[in-house]
């Protein structure tokens, strides 16, 4: 079964052809991130508009590299849900026009759970095997952080989630601080590697301490705004920005020197941003006794956080699946690989599909375990 699978609910129009889940044939992406840079962050509209001028050619390019044509097609998949409406409905209305004209059913498919399948494109046979299951999954991307898990029977939950900032918003964030460039995540990861990560200690979000019994209501639960605002006045303090307030960092005040012990500040913030995703990851996966722990979305690239997290979960007896970068940031594959499952089980949508901004219908995943 081809299945096209299309994916813009931020800044990058990314498509894929996708065969029986698992064979990608073509995975293309045309990203915006020029664009949004100078404004720091990505604004819904222009996103929009670059996914209007993009979507055709690189649906295009996507049949071309897979040798494959439009009426190969037996399903679209496409991100409905969550994301930036005014992005989403570009992708919706396009794969609806392509479903109508083929007479092919579409799929809606939700980003979050999308990531989460990314961690199982290139291993059907763990994804098919219920001994894969309890599964406890962190998705960490720039638009969430959470932990959710998975059972083979195919429920979904969330059982833990970022009160504030996203993992990814607190890297691009402190590289905003650092007049570093958009997005933040890979360029504090590269310099972070000539840094000493334990130069700083920096507030690990609602840490659970070892004497805690069971850290309370937060105990799954992720904090990014202490750390960024740690870092802030650190900087300030220490003389790396001028004028020295918070307002003017934020908005474009000189930039810092990079010495040395610039380096060190940075890989100091990137190790108490690594130690909340993998301290809570692990909580999670002891208190549900998780046999697998998955991580995904466009954080999971961060070398640091697959280093950490692949030593923590081995040492505790499960075991560690981590997305291939490429289907950690946001890609068509994990849209159109997901989809095929949907589609095996006859959940399809009609015209009516719509787009939506919050994670809505997350309590269900395709049932997996013995597919096939
Ligand atoms: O999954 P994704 O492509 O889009 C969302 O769904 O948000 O994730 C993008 C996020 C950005 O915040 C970016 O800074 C972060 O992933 N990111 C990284 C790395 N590569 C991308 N963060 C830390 N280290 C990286 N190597
Ligand atoms: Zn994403």
């Amino acid at each position: 079964m081809l299945v096209l699978g299309i994916e813009t609910s931020c800044d990058e129009t990314a498509v894929a052809l996708v065969e029986d889940g698992h064979s990608v044939r073509a995975n293309v992406i045309s990203s915006q991130i020029a664009k949004h840079a100078q404004y720091g962050g990505v604004v819904p509209e222009l996103a929009a508009r670059e996914h209007l001028k993009a979507i055709d050619p690189v649906v295009n390019l996507a049949f071309r590299e897979a040798g494959a044509g439009i009426a190969d097609l037996d399903a679209v998949g496409v991100t409905n849900c969550p994301g930036l409406i005014p992005a989403l409905l570009v992708g919706v209305s396009y794969a609806k026009g392509i479903a109508a004209a083929r007479g092919i059913p579409v799929v809606g498919v939700n980003h979050f759970l999308a990531h989460i399948f990314g961690a199982f494109i290139d291993r059907p046979a763990r994804l098919l095997d219920a001994a894969t299951f309890p599964v406890i999954a962190l998705v960490v991307s720039g638009g969430h952080t959470a932990l959710a898990l998975l059972r083979g029977e195919g429920d979904c939950r969330i059982v833990g989630t970022t009160l504030d900032d996203a993992a990814g918003e607190a890297f691009d964030k402190a590289a905003k601080i650092l007049h570093l460039s958009y997005p933040g995540g890979p360029v504090i990861d590269k310099l972070s590697q000539q840094g000493d990560p334990g130069a700083v200690a920096f507030p690990i979000g609602l840490a659970v301490r070892k004497d805690s019994k069971n850290g309370g209501a937060n105990r799954l639960n992720f904090s990014f705004s202490g750390v960024k605002t740690s870092l802030l006045y650190y900087l300030k303090k220490h003389g790396y920005i001028e004028p020295p307030n918070a307002t003017a960092a934020f908005s474009g005040g000189a930039p810092p020197d990079f010495d040395d012990a610039l380096l060190d500040v940075v890989a100091s913030y990137q190790e108490a941003v690594v130690d909340a995703l993998v301290q809570k990851t692990l909580l999670a996966a002891a208190d549900y006794d998780a046999a697998t722990v998955v991580v995904c979305g466009g954080v999971a690239c961060n070398s640091r956080l697959r280093h950490k997290m692949a030593a923590a979960v081995e040492h505790s007896g499960r075991d560690f699946i981590v997305a291939r970068p490429e289907y950690c940031t946001d890609n068509g594959a994990m849209i159109g690989g997901l989809a095929y499952y949907y589609v095996c089980n006859s959940e399809v949508d009609d015209f009516s599909l719509d787009a939506g901004a919050r994670l809505m219908c997350i309590d269900s995943i395709p049932v997996f375990a013995g597919t096939r």
